[in-house]
């Protein structure tokens, strides 16, 4: 009896994690994009976990969900830190001078995410 109970509870938190690893997976493509985009275009002046040859010119790029737990602020930033940082900041806008698309952006905060 006590065997059948312990398999039950057992088997119910392996779906449940099972379930929250595949959530969690979802976003694996969009993360590897979003990490080859933000070399290309962030690294000259950020600095990020896994850089090697960063430019240090800006701050460094670590903690972003804590620091930034509304991606819509994010977005913003990136799509055109002009207007979301400073009027004089020397970040590319990136939205508004179409250097990267919105769903290039998504990606770019999707691997921001994992630092
Ligand atoms: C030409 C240099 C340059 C590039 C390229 C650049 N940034 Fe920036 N970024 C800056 C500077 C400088 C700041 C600091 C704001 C300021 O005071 O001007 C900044 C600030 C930020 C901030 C706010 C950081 C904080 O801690 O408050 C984020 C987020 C950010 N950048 C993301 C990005 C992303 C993502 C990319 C690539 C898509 C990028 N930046 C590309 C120069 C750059």
């Amino acid at each position: 009896m006590g065997k059948t109970i312990t398999l039950v509870v057992f088997s119910v938190c392996a779906a449940i994690t099972g379930v929250t690893a595949t959530a969690g997976n979802a976003d694996k493509d969009a993360i590897k994009e979003g990490k080859r985009l933000t070399l290309e275009y962030c690294q000259a002046c950020h600095h990020y976990q896994g850089t090697e040859q960063a430019g240090t010119v800006a701050p460094p790029l670590l903690g972003m969900k804590g620091r930034f737990p509304d991606r819509k602020t994010l977005y913003n930033i990136i799509y055109d830190p002009q207007v979301a940082i400073k009027k004089d900041t020397m970040m590319p806008p990136f939205g508004r001078n179409e250097l990267l698309a919105k769903d290039e952006i998504e990606k770019v905060i999707d691997f921001l995410y994992t630092l």
